[in-house]
């Protein structure tokens, strides 16, 4: 008997972990074939940003995807639901004109976005609402969705060239100068 409220107690943990985990998740989504981060984020209002900070088992290039997985779209209190599909020639002017938000609120909620805006891409996810509605990129760690698939195409011949190799150099440059400590730069 006493083996046996052991075992069930064991049992009980993971089960209890996983009630916690659906309590703040506000909504949620089971990946289908031939799914990709991207269009998922499309399809369901959650931007790229949201969709790779609240699914840490997401890899950054997003080919770790497995059929009928469940993803978090978003969380309680932090679920952008207003978003915009990056088109070419969009820039963060033309977003945040279009939105009627300002480029510090663009930021605020889409951290992956660098400072001048060269980095969107077609297809990218933005969340475009008037508030703050994202969770924080978490203290230490590097920036979710920050990494620009291999396959995306700049929004304008002018943006950066999407190219790995160049963007490890600029993001090694980045590394070198303030001592952050980003490991992933190593793995591109
Ligand atoms: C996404 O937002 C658009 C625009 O508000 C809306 O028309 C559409 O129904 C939403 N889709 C989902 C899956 O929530
Ligand atoms: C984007 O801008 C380029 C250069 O101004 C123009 O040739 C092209 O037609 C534009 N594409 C779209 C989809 O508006
Ligand atoms: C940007 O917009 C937000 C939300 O309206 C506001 O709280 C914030 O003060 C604005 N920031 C700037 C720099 O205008």
């Amino acid at each position: 008997m006493f083996a046996r409220s052991v075992v069930a107690a064991f049992v009980a943990a993971p089960l209890l972990a996983q009630v916690a985990f659906a309590a703040s998740c506000a909504r949620q989504y089971t990946v289908k074939e031939g799914d990709w981060c991207d269009t998922i984020s499309a399809a369901n209002n959650a931007s790229t940003y949201q969709l790779a900070v609240v699914n840490s088992a997401i890899d950054n290039v997003c080919d770790n995807l497995q059929v009928g997985q469940t993803l978090c779209l978003g969380t309680e209190g932090e679920d952008c639901q207003t978003t915009h599909v990056v088109q070419p020639n969009d820039s963060c002017d033309l977003v945040t004109g279009t939105y009627n938000i300002n480029a510090t609120l663009l930021h605020t909620n889409n951290p992956q976005v660098d400072a001048d805006c060269t980095n969107l891409y077609i297809g990218e996810v933005l969340c475009v609402a008037n508030t703050v509605a994202v969770p924080a990129v978490a203290s230490g760690s590097a920036t979710p969705a920050i990494i620009i698939p291999a396959t995306a195409t700049p929004v304008s011949t002018t943006a950066s060239p999407v190219q790995t190799s160049t963007s490890a150099a600029a993001t090694e440059t980045v590394s070198a100068d303030d001592d952050e400590d980003l490991p992933f730069c190593d793995e591109l």
